[in-house]
């Protein structure tokens, strides 16, 4: 039997997965933290992708989505702004060499885009805005049915746009980036600071938090929590507005760990879209939804990558 394996590269996990051709049904998935002491991200995908390789039949291809700009045409990614060390790198060569397997690379929230415009929330749609909110916040669009890429395949990085010159640290280095305000990673960071403060939350007592907790925290009533997720809604809100001027989509959809906080985190985004729009016509017909394909989108815009190998 032949196969195509998609692997999906996060700044907090690593994923893989084995598909018999012709199938959107894994036989195996492997998942793995991206950051460990004793082992560099780079060998630990290596290793993550041994472990998945069946043990009859051939593999046509391996399909990668990573998080940061890379040029599709060469698989090389330029930066992972949350995986210290990835800059320049050939990834799609190394795994390709490695394994003696055509390899190709494309950016995580552009795969998840395409998989949610053909299998997700954006069927039918032919103006659509992803967005991911995780460790990251990245974008893909698709614009008249086609995915833009710009000249080198590296647009729509929307969380890199800069919300407050004077803001949080990004992690690709610079200062108040969307992404620094608004991510899982910055609604974690908020609310450890707000506990250090003095802030009194049920959060208190966590070892350390995470953006999940936060939202279970805002189910069960807690201000802070609340705080923080109508906080990072409002930033995310106010840059969709803009992203609306821009692309004029006719559906917004929110993917990654933080779409799934629920109102405490939607209600804000929405209202804050609204409040600065320079047209309602821009909200007339728009469809703001969350992603339906879950923690699975990359995985199977890997997948579909992948089988453009037959
Ligand atoms: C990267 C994007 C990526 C996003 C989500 C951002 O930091 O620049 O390329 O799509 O994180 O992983
Ligand atoms: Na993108």
């Amino acid at each position: 039997m032949d196969y195509y394996i998609a692997v999906d590269i996060g700044g907090t996990q690593l994923r893989a997965a084995l598909y018999p051709e012709g199938e959107q049904k894994a036989v195996s998935q492997k998942r793995i933290p991206t950051q460990t002491k004793d082992q560099s991200p780079v060998d630990r995908l290596l290793e993550l992708i041994k472990n998945i390789m069946p043990s009859q039949g051939k593999v046509k291809a391996i399909g990668m989505a990573a998080p940061g700009p890379i040029n599709p045409k060469t698989g090389i990614l330029y930066a992972a702004p949350n995986i210290p060390g990835w800059v320049n790198l050939p990834l799609a060569q190394i795994v390709q060499d490695r394994f003696k397997v055509p390899t190709l690379l494309g950016n995580d929230a552009n795969l998840a885009a395409m998989g949610e415009w053909k299998f997700g929330a954006g069927r039918g749609y032919q103006h659509l805005l992803y967005m991911t909110v995780s460790t990251g916040i990245g974008g893909g669009v698709i614009e008249e049915g086609k995915l833009l890429l710009g000249y080198k395949g590296l647009a729509a990085e929307i969380g890199h746009i800069t919300v407050d010159p004077n803001g949080p640290l990004c992690g690709c280095g610079q200062r108040g980036h969307l992404e620094a305000l608004a991510s899982g990673t910055a609604i974690a960071r908020y609310v450890s600071e707000q506990l250090a403060s003095g802030v009194p939350s049920s959060m208190a007592e966590l070892p350390a938090v995470t953006a999940r907790d936060v939202s279970l925290a805002a189910e069960q009533g807690d201000p802070l929590a609340r705080e923080a997720l109508a906080r990072a809604g409002r930033y995310l809100g106010r840059a969709i507005a803009d992203f609306l001027h821009l692309f004029n989509p006719q559906i917004v959809i929110i993917g990654g760990g933080v779409s799934r906080s629920g109102r405490y985190f939607l209600d804000p985004l929405r209202n804050s879209i609204a409040e600065y729009v320079i047209s309602p016509e821009y909200l007339h017909g728009l469809v703001v939804t969350t992603a339906s394909l879950g923690d699975d989108a990359g995985l199977l815009g890997a997948l579909a990558l992948a089988q453009t190998v037959e």
